[in-house]
């Protein structure tokens, strides 16, 4: 991704009043009802209180099954919560919150459209002029360093920039805010790595509002402003750390004494919590 920024990709948010967080999370909790007879209902979360602020990077690390993807679409509001009110820029979110973008772990790219019509899929679902969005796509497109591929398919693709495609396609309608559930695990540790570092950058042009869901505490480290700590399920928040490490933050800065001690830190509260046994 480089550092071109056409004025047209600036974020349009819809923010919150000053001083007031993005995401707002009061009470929430989700139980999930057994959909087998006598099968018991599974608690995913426990009730929980959380705050995003407007351009913030928060991520989300916790053991499998604790409930990030549950909070992920809680916040999306394509699942309702068991109890508890989530606002986003101060307004409730009672159905599916259209002004914000998804990445999946998967791409999910469709395997016969082309990768510009991939990414214009979001403008078909949300009925948007279709000539504006292909500007917006090629501009995007041109942003992850993909400008020359609009026509290929995804199979002609790596696993990155097939990623990239997919970070392109949740941004084309400029949302506000991003949410992500593990875009990255699939990737090599190399790609992954190159991914990380290019999607700070891009991040860092406009700073929209992110949630970004991680097993890799280092990506946790190495990405947020705060760093969520979950328990085991029913997942709740353990610790928040607030990661005071300048940026850009280079892949050196992993080696540093500062960041080991944020690591540190979240194996302390999986050993705690009993998600890692000590020796
Ligand atoms: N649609 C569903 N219906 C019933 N139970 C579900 C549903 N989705 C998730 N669960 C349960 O809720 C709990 C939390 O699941 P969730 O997918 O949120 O975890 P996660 O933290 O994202 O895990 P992972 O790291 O493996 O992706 C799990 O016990 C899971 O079995
Ligand atoms: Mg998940």
């Amino acid at each position: 991704m480089d550092d071109r920024r056409p004025s047209s990709l600036a974020a349009t948010a819809t923010e919150g009043a000053a001083g007031e967080p993005m995401v707002r999370l009061r009470d929430v909790s989700k139980v999930y009802g057994s959909l087998r007879r006598h099968g018991a209902d599974v608690e995913a979360l426990k009730p929980l209180d959380l705050d995003i602020a407007t351009g913030e990077f928060v991520t989300i690390v916790g053991p499998s099954g604790c409930g990030k993807s549950t909070l992920l679409s809680l916040i999306a509001g394509l699942l309702p919560p068991t109890t508890g009110e989530i606002d986003i820029g101060g307004r409730p979110v009672v159905g599916p919150y259209t002004d914000l973008g998804i990445v999946f772990q998967k791409d999910l790219l469709l395997a016969w459209r082309t990768i510009l019509d991939n990414v214009l899929i979001q403008a078909e679902v949300r009925g948007l002029d279709r000539r504006r969005m292909a500007a917006r796509a090629g501009e995007l497109l041109n942003l992850v360093g993909l400008s020359g591929f609009e026509e290929f398919l995804p199979h002609e693709l790596s696993g990155g920039m097939r990623q990239r495609v997919a970070i392109c396609r949740a941004l084309l309608h400029n949302p506000p805010l991003l949410l992500m559930d593990e875009p990255f695990a699939a990737l090599d540790a190399i790609t992954r790595d190159q991914l990380t570092l290019d999607f700070q950058r891009f991040w860092q042009r406009d700073r929209r509002t992110v949630v970004f869901i991680t097993h890799n505490l280092i990506e946790a480290v190495f990405l947020g402003d705060r760093v969520i700590v979950m328990t085991p399920r029913p997942g709740s928040i353990a610790e928040i750390l607030a990661i005071d490490l300048a940026r850009p933050r280079n892949l050196a800065v992993r080696d540093t004494p500062d960041f080991a001690r944020y690591t540190r830190r979240i194996h302390d509260i999986f050993i705690e919590t009993g998600i890692l046994k000590a020796e």
